[in-house]
């Protein structure tokens, strides 16, 4: 791997464990104002300091991100299609490779929708994104959507898209916590991150299936709704860092997140 790759990915995987709390914020692409960002600066800005790496695409970089903020960027680089469209699987690559080294991005960011009537587009979106990448020594971070078929997030499915992933040129990749996840991270040869999906239970549940992860060989988490639609994001992103960084059990964690969450969230942990 390229000096220049292995750099950028260094940024975002911190090299003293090899781990990763990133900050998923690149809903708007498809989903427009998600509740609790509707106003991105206002719910990211508190955040950013113990994000090591912010998921964005580059309209919310330029209107809502301070160009001082010391967070490295993981840019959403594929949209084209909206939750209110035919399918949501229509995507195709809708900013330069050029515009990410504009923005001093760490990585881009692609969905691939494997099973769906998108797969080959978005496979080859992704073979030329690596491409692009390599020219320009910019890691790639391949995330294997399901749209609106949640349902479809079980292992087998899930270790069959990392892998195809990771054997298209994706230097990590994001997916989601399943039963059985051990598998889908053994498949596949790169760094695997989780996203959290829709925040449908409580803060305790989201540690738990991070703590899962973590124990089941993930490189990290890449959540967004568990953190920001969280009455506490701070606590909870900084409950998440306990997990992903320091060892902490969920049980930990969620004293963690209740002690930050009960002091105003200054005090050390
Ligand atoms: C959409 C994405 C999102 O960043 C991802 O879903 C992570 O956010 P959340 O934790 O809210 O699910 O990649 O394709």
């Amino acid at each position: 791997m390229d000096w220049g790759i292995r750099n950028r990915l260094s940024r975002i995987l911190r090299p003293d464990d090899g781990r990763t709390v990133m900050l998923a914020a690149d809903h708007g692409y498809f989903l427009g104002p998600t509740h609790r960002l509707e106003e991105p600066r206002g719910t990211l800005t508190p955040l950013l300091p113990f994000a090591d790496a912010l998921m964005v695409a580059r309209g919310l970089v330029r209107n809502c991100v301070e160009p001082s903020a010391q967070v490295p960027l993981v840019l959403r680089v594929s949209g084209g299609a909206s939750v209110v469209g035919a399918d949501l699987a229509n995507e195709t690559v809708i900013t330069a490779m050029d515009d990410a080294v504009r923005l001093n991005a760490s990585a881009v960011a692609l969905s691939v929708f494997i099973g769906s009537e998108y797969e080959h587009q978005t496979l080859a979106n992704l073979g030329r994104l690596v491409d692009r990448g390599i020219d320009c020594g910019m890691p790639v971070l391949a995330v294997t959507a399901v749209g609106k078929e949640l349902e479809k997030r079980d292992a087998r499915y899930l270790a069959l898209c990392c892998r195809i992933a990771a054997e298209l040129g994706a230097h990590f990749v994001k997916t989601y916590f399943c039963d059985g996840f051990e598998e889908v991270v053994a498949g596949c040869p790169v760094p695997v991150v989780i996203a959290g999906g829709p925040k449908s239970g409580t803060e305790r549940d989201a540690l738990a299936t991070a703590y899962k992860a973590m124990q089941q060989g993930a490189a990290g988490v890449d959540m967004g709704r568990n953190v920001w639609q969280s009455d506490h994001p701070v606590p909870m992103i900084r409950a998440l860092r306990s997990i992903v960084h320091d060892g902490a059990t969920d049980d930990e964690a969620f004293a963690i997140f209740t002690r930050l969450k009960q002091s105003g969230h200054l005090q050390p942990v």
